[in-house]
């Protein structure tokens, strides 16, 4: 088993795209070496190079579609690899309803590719991208870990699913040493500008939809729903830096060195929400415009109003979101006014 100083190298899937290029970013900070796989379907290389720049140090780039079981084989055979980071994932909601087979193919068969490939080359030290889609739509709010799984989507099924794939593989085998974070809804974007999200076509999230408003690229924010039980009336979402959630990547990873245990899931959340017209009003704080916007009936599936209990990870993870609303609005608004194509400019 693996002790927190022999965790050196670390397999990132998915590293190229938001969440990940973060996580590399302060993986490499903190002295780990990093390995890339990606098959670019959502990211562009070019983020990578951002990484590097930042950390002063590039991770391994390989462009390796995880449906290529052989591929990932290869990979564990060249690299010394102690742990796994998983983000590859497809992961617009809407999109997933439309094209079940494509989710549960890319989801499902490139976890579990994955998971065979780690077990034959010994490598049981897993950090897994789970999101709040998993508490599905009934369960009271705040959401806590022990609550009972279900989801409304293909995309979140799938989370659900692996999720269930997980805890089957610990349970069956004593060596996987398993944290399954679930992130609640991320946004922001590096401090230096560099790196950020950066969606092709129209974005499915608020934060990114808000900034290309603030940009210039569309011409206005519709709001889904102004009559939900809430303050404002507007829907209310849980919303943390992409820093801190990267973080938070960095502690499980210490957790499972210092602690063997299985299967343990966690939220990684701020704890509180804030409405659609709360993010608004920050934006534009943030970027000295006003963003106009236009009221449009509820999205079937929207909930009015979720955020986590965010103990568990306080407790164990040693993990708390400490960056503020105004700092992931301004975040943002650097990232999205230094490169108001993405990376598509470049
Ligand atoms: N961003 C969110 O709001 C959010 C919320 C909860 C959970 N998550 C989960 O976090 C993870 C990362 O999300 P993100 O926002 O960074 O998304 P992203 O699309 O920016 O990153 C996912 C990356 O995986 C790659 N990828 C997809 N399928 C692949 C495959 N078969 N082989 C190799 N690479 C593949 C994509 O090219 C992309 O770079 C995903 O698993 C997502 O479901 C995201």
């Amino acid at each position: 088993m693996n002790t927190r100083e022999t965790v050196k190298t670390v397999l990132v899937t998915g590293g190229a795209g938001y969440i990940g290029s973060h996580t590399c970013v302060e993986l490499l900070q903190q002295g780990y070496e990093v390995v890339v796989v990606d098959n670019l379907v959502n990211a562009q290389q070019e983020s990578l190079n951002r990484v590097a720049k930042i950390a002063g140090k590039a991770p391994v780039f390989l462009r390796v579609d995880l449906l290529d079981e052989v591929a990932l084989d290869a990979v564990f055979s060249q690299y010394s690899i102690d742990a796994v980071i998983h983000f590859a994932a497809l992961k617009a909601v809407g999109e997933s309803v439309a094209k079940p087979l494509a989710y549960y193919h890319n989801n499902m068969t490139g976890t579990l590719n994955l998971f065979r490939v780690m077990a034959q080359h010994q490598v049981f030290q897993l950090v897994y991208s789970s999101s709040a889609t998993v508490y599905g739509d009934s369960n009271p709010i705040p959401y806590r870990e022990d609550m009972p799984l279900a989801s409304t989507s293909p995309y979140g099924r799938s989370k659900v699913m692996a999720e269930q794939i997980m805890m089957d593989l610990s349970a069956a085998d004593e060596r996987w040493n398993i944290a399954s974070l679930r992130y609640f809804n991320p946004v922001g974007a590096h401090p230096s500008g560099l790196i950020g999200e950066d969606p092709t076509g129209i974005p499915n999230n608020l934060m990114p939809y808000i900034s290309q408003v603030a940009v210039g690229r569309r011409e206005h924010l519709s709001i889904y729903g102004n009559d939900y039980m809430t303050a404002d009336g507007t829907g209310v979402r849980d919303y943390i830096h992409v820093v801190d959630l990267a973080n938070g990547h960095l502690q499980a990873l210490q957790l499972l060195a210092r602690k063997h245990q299985r299967f343990s899931a966690y939220n990684l959340g701020a704890g509180k929400g804030f409405s659609v017209l709360d993010v608004v009003k920050a934006f534009e704080k943030a970027c000295g415009q006003s963003i106009p916007y236009k009221f449009e009936p509820r999205r079937a599936g929207d909930i009015g109003e979720f955020y986590a209990d965010a103990s568990k990870a306080a407790t164990e993870l040693d993990w708390r979101a400490a960056r503020s609303l105004d700092s992931m609005c301004a975040d943002t608004w650097n990232w999205q006014s230094k490169n108001p194509s993405g990376y598509g400019q470049v």
